[in-house]
């Protein structure tokens, strides 16, 4: 299969989860950002948590960039994200500031929405009355998309405007009358005016930013948060996010077409992991989940839930690399296998004595798939220290020739470590 090595990758690249997230993109972007003039977030918020293991430390990224540990390339935030400025600047500036690295090259979009306070509360209120309950991450994600669909929410630049204080009071009123919130003007007044201080240095417009860099030649490259399996409009409605998760989330954010990205990286675990509810038909179970849990840390960074761990499920993988135009795979976590015996790999669905091999969003639909399994042989060997790919012991290759033959997309990249130099590059 023709190989297009992403060690000295260059252009226009995005890496989006295929799986339902925590993937790994936090340490992917790190490393590729070495090389990057712009790094951007265009979806999600602060349920998003990218963890990044590097020579500064380890970090748990919400809102901020991965790349913002390359003091060479500009972190944008797109208008798609909705801005948390609470985990912002209370959490992750404090994070880095620990560390010694400078936000200085950070960028928010002046049109993306803001995180209020009563976001964060109505995501709780509303989770807590659901009979079935989506597994909400309650950061106020779902709610301010709400509002800015509504066009009553308020986006970043209204923090300067000359009426915020009125606007403010109108809207907290409005919450406290018609939700019932026992919202504090004055303390949210006081907190935003302080947020609004602290980041005025970091806003701008995003768009015209990227294009003037893209004019110039340089390397873009584009941050995706949680997974296409729980985009919006593609995932298992109820059980997904708010946002546009794959490549479409980059065209409503930056106003870029899907063809112009050079490098569609399709992120994820060399198994599957799922937090929050929902069908997963691959769900693992018995101790071999808890193994997987413990030796993969399975517990998710923005609300510390354990992870459902699953085998790889190629049914969805193949939907997510078709839609988003995926032209190649990065797998992280392929150590976490070392002495397994056997892997399984789904390779299709039945329901009832039917064959299925396609996804469907309906989530009734997917709960009743029951996967059909391919089983591999495992290895025993560490190969955490390995870095070439004909290194790797026979049992390791077969898996990701198996995978890149049924997907016909090629695996680029194969996380044997949490740290960015514990990869193998194909
Ligand atoms: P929300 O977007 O926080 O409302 O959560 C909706 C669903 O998406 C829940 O099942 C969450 O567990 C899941 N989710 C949201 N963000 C992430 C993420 O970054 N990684 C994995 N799952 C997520």
């Amino acid at each position: 299969m023709a190989k297009n090595s992403l060690r000295n990758w260059q252009g226009v690249a995005a890496v989006i989860g295929v799986d339902w997230g925590d993937s790994g993109k936090g340490r992917i972007i790190d490393d590729l950002a070495q090389s990057a003039q712009i790094v951007a977030r265009y979806n999600g918020g602060s349920n998003t948590g990218h963890t990044i293991e590097n020579h500064f430390g380890k970090f748990a990224l919400h809102i901020m960039p991965s790349g913002i540990f390359n003091p060479q390339s500009t972190c944008l935030i797109g208008r798609g994200v909705v801005c948390d400025l609470e985990s912002l600047i209370d959490d992750e500036f404090i994070q880095l500031k620990k560390a010694g690295v400078s936000w200085k090259n950070l960028v928010i979009d002046e049109e993306a929405s803001l995180t209020m306070p009563w976001h964060k509360q109505k995501d709780g209120l509303r989770e807590n009355f659901r009979q079935s309950k989506i597994g909400t991450t309650a950061r106020g994600v779902g709610p301010t998309y709400a509002d800015r669909i509504e066009r009553v929410g308020f986006r970043v630049a209204d923090l300067y405007k000359k009426d915020f204080k009125k606007l403010l009071k109108d809207e907290i009123g409005f919450q406290n009358k018609h939700f019932n919130l026992k919202l504090s003007y004055g303390k949210i007044l006081s907190q935003f005016q302080k947020y609004a201080k602290i980041i005025k240095p970091f806003i701008g417009q995003t768009v015209p930013l990227f294009q003037q860099s893209i004019k110039r030649g340089g390397n873009v490259l584009f941050e995706g948060a949680q997974g296409w399996l729980l985009d919006i409009d593609a995932g298992t409605y109820p059980y997904v996010t708010s946002s546009n998760t794959g490549v479409i989330g980059i065209w409503r954010s930056f106003d870029l077409h899907p063809q112009k990205i050079n490098h569609v990286i399709g992120i994820t675990k060399a198994y599957t992991t799922r937090v929050g509810a929902g069908p997963m038909p691959t769900k693992i179970i018995g101790s071999l989940r808890q193994l997987i849990i413990e030796k993969g840390h399975e517990i998710g960074t923005t609300s510390g839930r354990t992870r459902d761990p699953g085998w790889l499920d190629l049914v969805l993988l193949k939907a997510a690399v078709e839609v988003n135009g995926v032209n190649q795979l990065a797998f992280t976590k392929l150590d976490i296998f070392s002495t397994f015996k056997k892997i399984k790999i789904c390779v299709g669905y039945k329901v009832g004595d039917k064959k299925v091999d396609y996804l469907s969003g309906n989530a009734d639909f997917l709960s009743r798939c029951k996967p059909v399994f391919m089983e591999l042989d495992g290895w025993e060997e560490d190969i955490s220290k390995i870095r070439k790919f004909t290194l790797l012991p026979k049992a390791a290759q077969n898996y990701i020739k198996t995978i890149e033959k049924i997907t016909n997309v090629p695996i680029n990249f194969i996380g044997v470590g949490p740290r960015r130099e514990e990869v193998i590059y194909v």
